[in-house]
């Protein structure tokens, strides 16, 4: 979910819509504000649906504004998206209204505990049993700061949560554990976000609020402090990006754009680390010095794209520092007992840097003494912030749900944990090294001439709008690159869509082949392999026989696979491990164009939310 809050001299109403426009990729099933006017009454609106609904709602039927409002944007997760069940909620007799992201694990005992005093609730959400806690608490105390800290310190789960109340206008407060809030401090004013895409285009300066820390937010600054009440301070930084960064631009989709961002995606993360031949990362000298000569071991947890990216990595960390190297999915990981020595680095792979499965994996591989290093495109996020080490991805910020630029630039900064490691550990020769680090600083002009195949992708996917599934080949570091073109078309095509390595195909999947089944297959170049090569070649002929229609990404001019192949789109020549980073913007331009056929939302397909804060 999102969640904004505002306090200043300016109605907020405007303010909380902007901001939850930016939130919206964290979840759009219902959408609510809540206002204070200046003689001290609560308003509140909400509505099930996107954003838009609410905004149009408020349009035709306008509501009184105040000067300190919140706001939320929601990915249901107790209770259905209903108007009900969309927050805000309110208490103590309509006065009172929470905002909540996360799950509140003991929500069920404290609502018999409410019933059993007579409160009667409304809606099945967690959120809604939070709200009448703090009423209860706030008519005890007569304090919002005082009745919302008596109760935060009884949830246990994830949350983050902002409360208003009528009596007490100017005043936000807020918490969190397990779960973001960052606050955005202006000139005069205050704002307080899931991120700092709710208050960007308001100011750049912020601070992120720590683990189970109170903020109580006025116009003229915050104080932070523990559950208890201690003085704390939250971890302040300045917004690298403007608000423009998160604009769509005159692109007709967020994805659009970001797909055209691939190639400085890969700049933007290479720029600054590459000096000469060597790798510069002095984001890991906090691992220590040498750190790399000491590990036996690294393990990357992720999930969804992110995971794929990882999948690519580690062909790349391996072949290079000969360190062992392993993904897993952070959910996985982290309930299986894994093998962690203090000789383990553990790897966090997360756009968001908010993904509550990759982050208790995180904290998990902490408590079993491994080092932690997290690789992410969120400044100031929960995993960074609790990673020994981080290495930020500069994708700059990225809103459609299905992640696209983000996953080049993923692989780029694994990429150059893998140089690194192999130049700490002398594993690879220099002349070698040069040799790919030059190569290296090629893609992203490469990644832009391999973007000229869009129209012609669209007339591909505008011919295949009805096909009801599509594989993918690939091996190697082609593998993962399946997977992904794979999931990508499955998030916002709706398409079913399977990736597999490409010589396990005989021994299942190619019952799946009958006349007509369009199968992408993802072609290693024939100039430096003499393995891989003529193997996918014969997987091609084998698919053929059996009538698959063949979709094959190789390089420009490949003579061999010309014949065999129904369509060709050819990719510049490049060094093996660089191909990923080509062969994976067809499939994702691919994808958009077939959703687009389709007429459907490519940002913000059905079910999905980008930052997934729940387990
Ligand atoms: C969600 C999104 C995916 C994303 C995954 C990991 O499931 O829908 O697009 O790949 O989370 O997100 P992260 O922010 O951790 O990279």
């Amino acid at each position: 979910c999102g969640i904004v809050g505002y306090v200043g001299p300016r109605p907020s109403q405007e303010v909380l819509l902007g901001g939850l426009r930016r939130l919206e990729y964290r979840g759009y099933d219902s959408a609510g504000i809540a206002v204070i006017d200046d003689a001290g009454t609560l308003h509140s609106r909400k509505r099930a649906g996107k954003l838009a609904v609410l905004s149009d709602d408020l349009e035709r039927m306008p509501m009184s504004d105040g000067t300190t409002g919140i706001g939320h944007t929601r990915w249901a997760t107790h209770g259905g998206p209903t108007d009900g069940n969309a927050h805000p909620h309110l208490s103590h007799g309509g006065k009172l209204a929470v905002i909540h992201n996360g799950i509140i694990e003991n929500f069920a005992e404290l609502k018999s505990e409410l019933i059993a005093e007579g409160i009667e609730f409304t809606s099945e959400t967690d959120t809604e049993v939070a709200a009448a806690l703090i009423g209860r608490e706030y008519t005890a105390t007569g304090s919002l700061e005082r009745a919302f800290r008596a109760v935060v310190s009884r949830l246990d789960g994830a949350f983050t949560l902002l409360a208003v109340h009528a009596d007490e206008p100017g005043v936000i407060v807020g918490a969190r554990l397990n779960s973001p809030l960052v606050i955005g401090l202006g000139d005069g004013e205050t704002f307080l976000g899931s991120d700092v895409a709710a208050f960007v285009e308001h100011t750049r300066n912020a601070i992120a609020v720590g683990q189970a820390q109170v903020v109580v937010a006025r116009p003229e600054g915050v104080e932070v402090t523990t559950f208890d009440g201690a003085p704390a301070e939250g971890e302040p930084f300045e917004v690298s990006w403007d608000a423009s960064a998160a604009e769509k631009g005159g692109w007709p989709s967020f994805m659009a754009k970001e797909i055209d961002e691939d190639p400085e995606a890969v700049a933007n993360t290479l720029r600054g680390r590459v000096q000469h031949d060597t790798v510069v990362l002095p984001d890991l000298d906090a691992l220590g010095d040498d750190y790399f000569t000491g590990i036996d071991r690294v393990v990357i947890v992720a999930c969804g794209t992110a995971a794929y990216s990882a999948q690519v990595g580690v062909y790349a960390i391996e072949e290079w520092s000969r360190i062992p190297s392993v993904v897993e999915l952070a959910h996985e990981f982290r309930y299986r007992n894994p093998v962690l020595t203090e000789r383990t680095l553990v790897v966090s792979m997360s756009q968001s840097g908010e993904t509550m499965d990759t982050l208790m994996a995180v904290r998990y591989a902490k408590e079993r003494g491994a080092k932690t290093l997290s690789i992410c495109n969120t400044q100031g996020a929960t995993i960074p912030r609790e990673s020994d080490a981080v290495v930020y991805t500069h994708a700059g910020p990225e809103v459609a749900v299905a992640s696209t630029k983000a996953f080049l630039a993923q692989i780029t900064a694994l990429y150059l944990l893998g140089l690194y490691a192999a130049q700490v550990r002398g594993t690879l020769d220099a002349e070698r090294r040069a040799e790919l680090l030059t190569e290296f600083q090629t893609i992203p002009e490469k990644v832009r001439t391999v973007l000229d195949v869009r129209p012609r992708i669209r007339e591909l996917a505008n011919w295949m709008a009805d096909t009801r599934s599509v594989l993918y080949l690939g091996r190697n570091v082609g593998y993962p690159i399946a997977l992904e073109g794979a999931l990508k078309l499955k998030e916002i095509a709706y398409i079913h869509a399977e990736g597999f390595a490409a010589g396990e195909l005989k021994h299942g999947p190619i019952a799946l082949i009958e006349p007509g089944q369009p199968v992408f297959v993802i072609v290693p170049s024939p100039r430096h392999d003499d393995t891989l090569h003529p193997k996918i070649v014969s997987n091609i002929q084998e698919i053929r026989a059996r009538g698959a229609r063949v979709l094959a990404i190789c390089e420009a001019g490949d003579a061999a696979v010309l014949p065999y192949a129904d369509e060709v789109i050819g990719v510049p020549p490049t060094e093996p491990f660089f191909e990923p980073l080509l062969a994976v913007v067809p499939l994702q331009v691919f994808a958009i164009e077939l959703a687009t056929a389709k007429g459907l939302d490519v940002d913000q397909p059905r079910n999905l939310a980008k930052s997934v804060t729940v387990e």
